[in-house]
């Protein structure tokens, strides 16, 4: 079956609300508002960083996108990521490989190297598609969730005295931030640190406090009362693990970043700021925490799963050579 009708345009302002609402048929179980989506544009650098997007059209509605451009924080001027989806009852007419084609195309015109994006184990449409398109396997992660109701504390007794006999205080960015005024600089200059050893394919590059700010503190979702802190005796932060709203869906809440400093690691940090998240999600009457993991983060996943985060289909991020 041919289309006559479809075509693929560069994406426009006026389609955030017709993106948005195609997504969350694609993707209903990761909700990305508009709010989101304009505040990531907006915040992003087009002097310094390239980023394009492209939508497919069938009868006058948006049936799908793809997109490719610089990670900012991961910066490589000749490595981009790329994202690429078509809502499930539009698929097998072309609209992929048209947008797809027109990506490659345009990332060619740029003399780009290397492609990378992500697809469910359980998406079989998309790792096929993928495949098929001579795009390899590079790296798996962890999707999991954690029941926060019902969760039992009383397995993790110690861990909060672990953490005080060593005169470790946790607290939140929202208390810090009423006595401190420094509290942004030290949580931006804590995530700085911790960042650097995620496991990713991509080494980290330097963000400015800017750029930091906006991309936390400014986000929609940010919870300065989820975003927990481990500070020792002389005022220093060691470790931080936050939460972040999930702004479509009020079911869950996103983990988002769980870092200790290299030095404060292997002292139950991690696992005591942990467990506030848990307890700050039940005081927002959701149903779970959402997180992902690199399969090779041994030292997370150990944590994770002593907790009992239930493991979901990985997800598989998949790259695509265009030179040497
Ligand atoms: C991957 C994805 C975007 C493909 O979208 P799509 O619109 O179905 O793509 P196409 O229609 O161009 O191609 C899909 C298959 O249908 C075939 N097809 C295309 N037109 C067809 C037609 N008229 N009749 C029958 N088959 C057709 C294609 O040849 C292709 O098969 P192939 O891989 O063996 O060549 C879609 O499956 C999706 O959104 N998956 C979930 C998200 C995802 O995994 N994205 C990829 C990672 S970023």
């Amino acid at each position: 079956m041919s289309v006559q009708t479809a075509r693929i345009r560069p994406f426009t302002p006026t389609d955030y609300s017709a993106l948005g609402a195609a997504y969350g048929r694609t993707y209903p179980d990761y909700p990305w508002s508009v709010e989101e989506m304009r505040h990531q544009d907006e915040t992003f650098d087009t002097a310094r960083f390239f980023k394009m997007r492209l939508v497919a059209e069938e009868d006058g509605a948006i049936v799908g996108a793809a997109e490719a451009g610089h990670r900012p924080s991961r910066f490589d001027p000749d490595s981009y990521h790329f994202d690429l989806w078509v809502v499930p009852d539009r698929r097998r007419r072309g609209h992929g490989s048209a947008l797809h084609d027109a990506v490659i195309a345009a990332l060619r015109a740029r003399d780009a190297r290397v492609t990378r994006g992500a697809t469910k184990e359980s998406l079989r449409d998309g790792t096929a598609f993928l495949a098929n398109r001579g795009w390899k396997e590079v790296k798996r992660d962890w999707e999991s969730h954690l029941t926060v109701e019902g969760f039992d504390f009383a397995k993790f007794r110690g861990a909060d005295e672990r953490v005080a006999k060593e005169r470790i205080r946790i607290s939140t960015y929202a208390d810090e931030l009423t006595r401190d005024p420094e509290t942004p600089r030290k949580a931006y200059e804590l995530s700085a640190d911790c960042r650097r050893d995620v496991p990713a394919i991509d080494a980290p590059t330097p963000t400015t406090f800017e750029e930091w700010r906006a991309d936390w503190v400014d986000a929609p979702g940010f919870l300065s009362d989820g975003f927990f802190v481990a500070i020792d005796r002389d005022g220093r932060w060691l470790g931080m693990s936050n939460l972040l709203e999930s702004s479509g869906d009020k079911s869950f809440v996103w983990q988002g970043f769980t870092g200790v400093r290299r030095e404060a690691r292997g002292r139950g940090i991690a696992m005591a700021l942990k467990l506030r998240t848990v307890t700050h999600a039940q005081r927002l009457r959701v149903d779970h925490i959402k997180t992902w993991n690199d399969q090779s983060n041994r030292p997370m996943l150990a944590i994770n799963e002593a907790m009992g985060f239930e493991k979901q289909p990985a997800w598989i991020s998949f790259e695509y050579r265009l030179r040497p």
